[in-house]
């Protein structure tokens, strides 16, 4: 089956919930924390559109409730929102969850309900940089929700980490990988902290009352992750995702394929029939156009094909698998790309490329060049960028004989 027709088969549901406790100071997510007021009613208006929908839509192969803080909400309601989702027997069902914000009850009623994968914000074991992330959680509170998530009968569990907080030391993100790996979770996300303009950090930053993140330090970060987490087992799928064999996430991997599905809640986006497409921003605008019966959709985008095939190649060009690249195109920067030790052959794949270690650091500049080199190929009318063979990239020997000593 190949990855198109894999996306094909697949439909994700993303459900947002815009809703935290305390809004933590580099996070520029749609979220509100002075809301509260609104949950009972938005919580009926995803129930409402997602009726409104039913039978629109094939059935789910994997849901996601994304934030905003989804683990915020009443065990039953989200439940309840799980339940008006039409899905597949095995589809899996996913709910970011805060530290700070779910229980055993939630989690054996989760469970109940559908819910068979969490992912948990832990973002650092190290108090210090979880005091200078702004967030209110007890480092103990992360070991406490995956024993707890475990007991309920919950066995995927991935864990957020954040690296490259400025006063984080390289022994504070070791101690930190070690501590996620020790609570036997088979999926860890890693991100390196973004500077957001507009959050509190990034005020703080650009007044000159915090220190910027370091490139160079956020990249020596991002090697010892791939290093720890390759040798505990978890292959890196995608460029901030690392799994244990077949425990990659679903709807994340939908996404990369450039999969559909529907987005519900405020500032969701959808991907159904070629179009992209998304709601409105804050939860007031969701509520008040589902309850009048309008669409909560703000706007839509009909992908051309040259653009269609643009970010399916970059999407790929993120994940392990990578993507099938044009020989008569982008030979030249192919080389190059190659010599600098930036891209590879993926093993035993016959003619697909990926990112190396080192090009996942540099993966915005390597998309691009490709896709400049590639663009050719729009000219011409070919835009079958991943059916296109590529001899030259059948193996990463193959690489090293045609470049020079600099190589
Ligand atoms: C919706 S939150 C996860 C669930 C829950 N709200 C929490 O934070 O515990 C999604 C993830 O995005 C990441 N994130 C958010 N803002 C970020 C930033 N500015 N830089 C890096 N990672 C960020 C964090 O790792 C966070 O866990
Ligand atoms: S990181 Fe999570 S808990 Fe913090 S403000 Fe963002 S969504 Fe809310």
């Amino acid at each position: 089956m190949t990855g198109d027709d894999e996306a094909t088969r697949q439909f994700g549901v993303y459900v947002h919930i815009p809703f935290c406790a305390h809004r933590c100071g580099y996070c520029d997510f749609a979220t509100w924390t002075d809301r509260d007021h609104l949950v009972e009613r938005y919580v009926h208006a995803c129930r409402t559109d997602l009726e409104r929908r039913r039978g629109t839509y094939p059935a789910a192969t994997s849901v996601f409730f994304g934030g905003g803080t989804p683990s915020l909400l009443p065990a039953d309601d989200l439940v309840a929102i799980v339940g008006a989702i039409d899905r597949t027997a095995d589809a899996e069902v996913t709910v970011e969850c805060n530290p700070d914000s779910v229980s055993s009850d939630d989690l054996a009623r989760y469970v109940d309900g559908g819910v068979n994968r969490i992912s948990l914000g832990a973002q650092s074991f190290s108090p210090h940089v979880l005091a200078a992330l702004d967030r209110t959680h007890l480092v103990e509170n992360v070991a406490r929700v995956v024993g707890a998530a475990t007991a309920a009968g919950i066995t995927r569990i991935n864990i957020d980490l954040i690296y490259g907080t400025p006063g984080e030391s390289d022994a504070d993100w070791e101690s930190t990988l070690a501590s996620a790996l020790a609570l036997g979770v088979r999926h860890i996300s890693a991100y390196a902290l973004t500077i957001e303009p507009g959050t509190p950090l990034g005020r703080a930053v650009a007044a000159g009352a915090r220190p910027a993140t370091d490139d160079d330090q956020q990249a020596d970060r991002y090697l010892a992750a791939e290093r720890v987490l390759a040798a505990a087992g978890l292959e890196n799928y995608e460029i901030s995702n690392w799994a244990a064999p077949g425990e990659a996430c679903r709807h994340n991997v939908l996404y990369w394929s450039m999969g559909e599905y529907l987005a519900i809640g405020c500032a969701g986006h959808g991907h159904t029939g070629g179009e992209r497409w998304w709601n409105v921003r804050t939860p007031e605008r969701y509520i008040a156009a589902v309850e009048s019966g309008t669409s909560a959709i703000a706007g839509s985008e009909q992908l051309d094909d040259v653009a269609r095939a643009e970010e399916r190649f970059s999407l790929a060009l993120r994940t392990s698998s990578g993507v099938a690249v044009s020989q008569q195109t982008t030979t030249e920067t192919l080389d190059e790309l190659a010599g600098a030790g930036l891209v590879e052959a993926v093993p035993g794949s016959g003619s697909h490329l990926r990112l190396t270690v080192t090009g996942r650091l540099l993966a915005a500049d390597v998309t691009a060049r490709l896709l400049v080199a590639g663009a050719a190929i729009a000219e011409v009318g070919v835009l079958a960028l991943d059916t296109i063979e590529c001899q030259r990239l059948r193996s990463p020997d193959s690489h090293r004989s045609d470049r020079g000593p600099d190589g």
